[in-house]
């Protein structure tokens, strides 16, 4: 049965069908909206604009809700592999042994990139920042295999390009945190695992034995799916759109990874670290920076805290919170930012102006906090976020593929000068 929603405007009443998800969400459809009343819906920053169906993740902001294809985010992150989780995201179902088992194989036959890529990273000065190298990185792949800059793509080509993007992805993030620091390249060793390869290639020198951590490598397989996909985020968004103009796979996730950079976004990770380490360079007066984060003439805002939609808490922030106790007692380390952390999260629970805005930790609060005890720099920490994000990513942009989703589009409403006459330079 269909059912509609009225709009009245101007004495006409028009019927604007309504949509309903398999959880119950419902939309109004607005795509005849113009044509049938000449009006657009204005919506900035698209807080209520629904801009697509998709069946990938599930999330209810209200209650906390976070499920990939179905599977509870809790149940993936206690029991799945990241390989799996990725399997899970981009082809829809759990794979079975022998699917894991081919997919692992693929990806491991693409981990090494192009050894010309060397001399793009060389090029870059050092201390470059990791996100800005992995993005050019990622769009200078495409150059490296043309066939994916076709927009008659077939499946197969499409398939492994996929496969190339998440076997090469740790190998190029792990080189340019190389070059960060000035160290020499470790090439990727096949026997070993997605997260455990990551680490190697990170962490090892050609010259001596590497031994894996399973405390590092376990906690490193959680944050990896605990990131692994949210739904139609600032960055999942981003690469919808470049590829929905048929742009190729490598320049819609170069894409993504500029989106996720930024600070209020995957890059809130570092940003929460930085802040953490000012509070205690600046004595740990908790209060002053909450009020500081509550002042609107100050810019400043209270970094790890407040999502577009989780108004009550973030599953993964709870998830992660606990995982950073495990991870700092396993591993033996006591880092005095954990402290602060979690007493600046108990005066933001109990102030009013973030009970009133619905202000929680989100995701971002305490991973940085792992990674540290992981090891891994400050400024890797986006990179950390966008190797987990990948097959979000990648799931994503298929999904939109085969859907045959429009060019994505927005209109506006125009505030500027209405037309006027073109005074000659001598004239003004
Ligand atoms: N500190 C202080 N005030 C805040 C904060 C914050 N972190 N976040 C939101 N507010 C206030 C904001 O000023 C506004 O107040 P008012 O109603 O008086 O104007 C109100 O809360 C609503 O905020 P908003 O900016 O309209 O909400 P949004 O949905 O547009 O923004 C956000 C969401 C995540 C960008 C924002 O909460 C923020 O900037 N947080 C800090 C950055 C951060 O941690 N980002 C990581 C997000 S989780 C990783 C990911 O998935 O991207």
């Amino acid at each position: 049965m269909s059912e509609f929603a009225q709009l009245t405007f101007d004495e006409n009443t028009i019927q604007l069908p309504v949509v309903r998800g398999s959880e119950k969400e419902i939309a109004v459809d607005i795509s005849k909206l113009r044509g049938q009343s000449g009006l657009i819906t204005l919506d900035r920053g698209f807080k209520n604009t629904g801009a697509t169906h998709s069946a990938i993740t599930f999330l209810d902001g209200e209650k906390g809700i976070l499920r990939y294809r179905g599977y509870a985010i809790e149940e993936l992150a206690e029991k799945a592999s990241f390989a799996e989780v990725s399997y899970l995201l981009i082809y829809g179902e759990l794979p079975t042994v022998d699917r894991l088992s081919w997919y692992n194989n693929s990806i491991v036959h693409h981990t090494l990139v192009h050894e010309n890529m060397k001399s793009f990273f060389s090029a870059f000065p050092l201390g470059a920042h990791p996100m800005g190298m992995l993005s050019a990185m990622v769009s200078t792949l495409s150059t490296f295999y043309p066939g994916s800059q076709s927009s008659n793509r077939s499946m197969e080509d499409i398939e492994l390009t996929i496969h190339r993007l998440i076997a090469k992805l740790p190998t190029l993030a792990s080189q340019a945190y190389k070059h960060n620091v000035g160290l020499p390249t470790v090439y990727p060793q096949n026997e070993l695992s997605y997260t455990e390869n990551f680490l190697y290639m990170m962490f090892g020198l050609p010259t001596e034995e590497f031994e894996i951590n399973p405390v590092v490598d376990s906690a490193l397989n959680k944050l990896l799916i605990l990131h692994a996909d949210h739904e139609q985020n600032c960055s999942t968004a981003t690469v919808r759109v470049v590829g929905s103009s048929q742009a190729n796979l490598y320049s819609s996730i170069s894409a993504g990874i500029s989106a996720l950079w930024g600070p209020l976004h995957g890059g809130a990770n570092q940003a929460v670290i930085e802040m953490l380490e000012q509070i205690k360079l600046d004595g740990g007066d908790l209060q002053k920076w909450i009020e500081k984060a509550k002042d609107k003439s100050d810019s400043f805002r209270l970094m790890g805290f407040g999502h577009r939609v989780y108004k009550n808490f973030d599953p993964r922030a709870r998830i992660i919170k606990k995982a950073a106790d495990d991870v700092l007692e396993a591993l033996g380390v006591d880092d005095p930012i954990l402290d602060i952390a979690k007493e600046l999260e108990q005066v933001a629970l109990k102030d009013e102006y973030f009970v009133e805005r619905g202000l929680y930790p989100n995701v971002d609060f305490y991973s940085g906090i792992i990674y540290r005890a992981l090891g891994i720099p400050t400024e890797m920490f986006t990179v950390m976020f966008a190797l987990g994000r990948l097959p979000g990513w990648i799931a994503q942009w298929k999904e939109m593929t085969e859907n045959n989703d429009p060019i994505g589009r927005p209109r506006q409403v125009y505030t500027g000068p209405t037309e006027r006459p073109f005074v000659e330079i001598d004239g003004r």
